[in-house]
């Protein structure tokens, strides 16, 4: 159990706190569940970045899925070898191409025929060979969670098959380009099997039709996605998602490649804000407390469900919203939920914040992020402290 409320008092709030141990055991579980067969855990850095969080995924093993070349900076400064990290995403600039190539890294998943034009060009320019991987679109409905559902602004992401195929045979001939994975990603918050199995197989055949043709695809990369636990979901078991993969797998002998985020550390993350005051308009109840839109926006952007807890109030429960001090109608963590009456200095938790939450806070209304910290076997440690105001202004310059 996590004493919330000494962090509170000793690293105030708002404030983030993530369980290291939780972080263990769902790695562990997820690579249990593709033992036995070549894998590779690629994390979502995307999610939590934090440089401590990623150092304690490179010990247990786990390699990163990168979005930009400072992700992939992160993932090497904590000692994820080169060899296990992967650098994704719609939209490379050339000087991180040109970067993540002299990196060595294990592959440059790609979007699009002119990315692979640029990728091959800024190989040759250097000498190198560019080990790539082909993100395709399985076009498969995901049924993922209608909070966060990403729908048609997914079509962005990847090519389709028969692109692919054209890409694959392309990169073939090309003495500057290695195709040596493929890629696919369903999107996020996945709580039903059928449309990973549906979307391996067919990537999974491509696999195949190209092998028939002597391109032989070594990484098999099922994306990130799995979904989590925030509210009363039935989430997906490892075990069961490893073997609906596997089941479209046979004859191919390739490595799994998956990249959770939220998996990894959605559930392992709290954060923690102080309550304020409470107010009423027009019969409508307010909790406001110190933490804000620009700390966790998660419930401003997407209307994401997060647990919420007054800790040690549990009378007087009546309706009511709990919103941030951000002048924003849309500064809310939770809305219309039964809370408990609270006073000035009741400590809230809002649950699962751990993937998406720091990484996506801003500084809006000049507001100075929160620090982190990190709980490891019962004993805690600060991994990043709370910004200052000077740190707010450190980068302007003033024009006297
Ligand atoms: N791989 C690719 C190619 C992705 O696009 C993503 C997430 C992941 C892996 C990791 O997905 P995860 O396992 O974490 O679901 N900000 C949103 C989530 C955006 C996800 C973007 N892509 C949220 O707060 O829910």
């Amino acid at each position: 159990m996590i004493d919330f409320k000494t962090l509170a008092d000793r690293y105030d709030t708002p404030l983030y706190v993530y369980d290291f141990d939780h972080i263990t055991e769902r790695y562990r579980e997820l690579k249990g569940a593709f033992s036995g067969k070549k894998s590779l855990i690629s994390y979502a850095v995307k999610a939590n970045s934090n440089l401590s969080l990623l150092t304690h995924l490179a010990e247990l093993g786990s390699g990163a899925d990168c979005v930009s070349i400072a992700e992939v900076r992160r993932a090497l400064m904590s000692g994820i070898p080169k060899y296990k990290i992967i650098f994704s995403g719609v939209g490379k600039r050339d000087d991180e191409i040109e970067e993540a190539l002299r990196e060595d890294i294990l592959l440059l998943n790609l979007e699009s025929e002119a990315e692979m034009e640029r990728v091959e060009k800024i190989a040759k320019e250097l000498g190198l060979q560019a080990r790539i991987s082909i993100r395709v679109n399985p076009n498969i409905d995901p049924k993922t969670h209608p909070y966060i559902s990403t729908g048609l602004h997914e079509n962005k992401f990847g090519v389709d098959i028969e692109t692919a195929k054209r890409m694959y045979i392309k990169a073939n001939n090309s003495k500057s380009l290695y195709p040596v994975g493929i890629h696919f990603h369903m999107g996020p918050q996945l709580t039903e099997l059928d449309p990973i199995r549906e979307a391996s197989q067919i990537v999974a055949d491509l696999v195949r039709s190209l092998k028939a043709i002597k391109i032989d695809i070594r990484f098999f990369d099922v994306g990130g996605g799995l979904g989590i636990v925030y509210d009363d979901e039935k989430t997906i078991a490892p075990y069961d998602y490893a073997q609906a993969i596997f089941s479209t797998l046979h004859g191919l002998d390739v490595t799994l490649i998956c990249e959770p985020g939220r998996f990894m550390v959605g559930n392992s993350g709290y954060f923690l804000t102080r309550v304020l005051y409470e107010k009423v308009n027009e019969g409508r109840r307010f909790v406001i407390v110190d933490g804000a839109m620009n700390d966790l926006l998660r419930p401003s952007l997407y209307n994401a469900f997060h647990k919420v807890e007054v800790l040690g109030k549990s009378e007087d429960v009546s309706e009511a919203d709990l919103v941030g001090p951000v002048c924003e109608s849309g500064d809310f963590f939770a809305k219309r939920r039964a809370l408990p009456a609270t006073e000035p200095g009741d400590l809230v938790v809002v649950y699962s914040a751990g993937a998406y939450g720091f990484v996506m806070a801003s500084n809006y209304n000049s507001r100075p992020r929160p620090a982190e910290v990190a709980v490891t076997e019962g004993k805690e440690r600060c991994i990043r402290v709370r910004e200052s105001f000077e740190d707010l202004v450190r980068l302007e310059k003033m024009c006297l």
